[in-house]
């Protein structure tokens, strides 16, 4: 239900709008962020523990400094009572735009409509804000081909039958886990059902494994089992208890779809570690720099790029149109239980030791000196 309904064109319009935001942007200096002395806009992330967020955070001043904005960053360190105060202090600021990645798309329902009342538009980044029809806005990669990039990277690996697949997920209090997992059940069900693969660590996803377009209800139940819930000690211990439990047979060559890059390492750590697993495929999303690094290394097998610089550029774009009491044009709609929000969905990029060079070195987005053995 919370998927996009309609999404053509997304190239052009990528192209028409991108344009006109930047040339506005840099001609208009300094005061489409501020009005008077006040801030004008106001950015809340849900956590400095990941470095996702804090690309984010990077990416996002300096698209600001260079378009000569200025904006408050504020962080929820995971917590939704300090999200809605993060909102409240923005909004008594007088901030005519919201810009929030919700800790958690239904408690931060309510700080959506505190602003929103306040006249105050707000901008879902990344993670959508979920029963509420206070989101004019919806900035987000496409989550559903990150999932399937997951599939796809371990269907792609594997060959005969029998193989071992162990499945985590994101938080269930984040829309997104909801939308990979969806992603990569599309690819890898039907490598179940015939045999290629079999899930060793959720009874309810081998219950569901005849069917290939699950209910959010069903999808809650496996997310319910192998949630990491965005956390590095929750995803380490939840693979730790999971190979405790398994056989030897169990092991061996394993296949592990693991949903982003922070996961990713505690739970490559974890099967590393176990003497009875003789290699491991993992996935990730993010390319984070500690990822790359493990990639390289050869301790993680992939991971989806998403450019955080088209997303913070879209937000900012939207932002100012917003300020200039225009609306953004929107490439489609994602259905938030309460309306459907007029979004502008990105694009991602399958990375792995073959091409990591190429996608983030060579095209500038990190340093080669960030890393060793390239
Ligand atoms: C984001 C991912 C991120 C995860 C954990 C998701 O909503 O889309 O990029 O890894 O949250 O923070």
């Amino acid at each position: 239900m919370k998927k996009i309904l309609v999404f053509a064109m997304i190239t052009l319009f990528a192209l028409t709008f991108a344009g006109g935001v930047f040339a506005n942007g840099q001609q208009d200096s300094g005061k489409a962020a501020t009005s008077g002395n006040k801030l004008a806009v106001g950015i809340v992330l849900p956590t400095k523990d990941e470095p996702r967020w804090l690309q984010d955070e990077a990416r996002f001043k300096e698209a600001l400094d260079k378009a000569g904005y200025s904006v408050e960053i504020l962080f929820s360190q995971g917590d939704s009572a300090k999200e809605r105060a993060n909102v409240e202090s923005l909004v008594a600021k007088g901030i005519q735009v919201l810009v929030i990645t919700p800790q958690d798309g239904a408690a931060a329902a309510a700080a959506a409509d505190y602003a929103h009342n306040a006249g105050v538009k707000v901008i879902s980044y990344d993670r959508l804000i979920t029963n509420t029809k206070s989101v004019d806005y919806y900035v987000t990669f496409d989550s559903f081909s990150v999932g399937k990039a997951f599939g796809q990277y371990l269907v792609d690996k594997a060959s005969g039958t029998g193989n071992n697949l162990y499945l985590y997920a994101g938080a269930a209090s984040d829309n997104n886990a909801f939308i990979f997992f969806d992603g990569a059940w599309n690819v890898l069900q039907p490598k179940v059902a015939d045999g290629t693969f079999v899930i060793k660590n959720s009874s309810a996803a081998v219950e569901l494994s005849g069917k290939n377009k699950l209910s959010r209800a069903e999808l809650g139940k496996i997310i319910g089992q192998v949630t990491t819930n965005w956390d590095f000690n929750v995803a380490k211990n939840l693979a730790e208890s999971n190979l405790t439990k398994a056989s030897k047979a169990d092991k061996g060559v394993v296949y592990i779809e693991a949903p982003n890059d922070g996961t990713a390492r505690a739970i490559a750590d974890a099967f590393g570690a176990d003497k009875d697993v003789s290699k491991y495929y993992v996935t990730g999303q993010d390319a984070e720099k500690a990822s790359v690094q493990y990639i390289i290394d050869g301790k993680q097998s992939m991971t989806v790029f998403k450019d955080v610089r088209t997303l913070v550029k879209d937000a900012i774009g939207a932002a100012v149109t917003f300020l200039e009491g225009n609306t953004p044009e929107a490439t489609g709609y994602y259905d938030n239980g309460a309306m459907k929000v007029p979004a502008k969905q990105t694009e991602v990029i399958t990375v792995t030791k073959d091409n990591v060079k190429s996608v983030l070195i060579d095209s500038g987005y990190y340093k080669a000196s960030d890393f060793t053995g390239l």
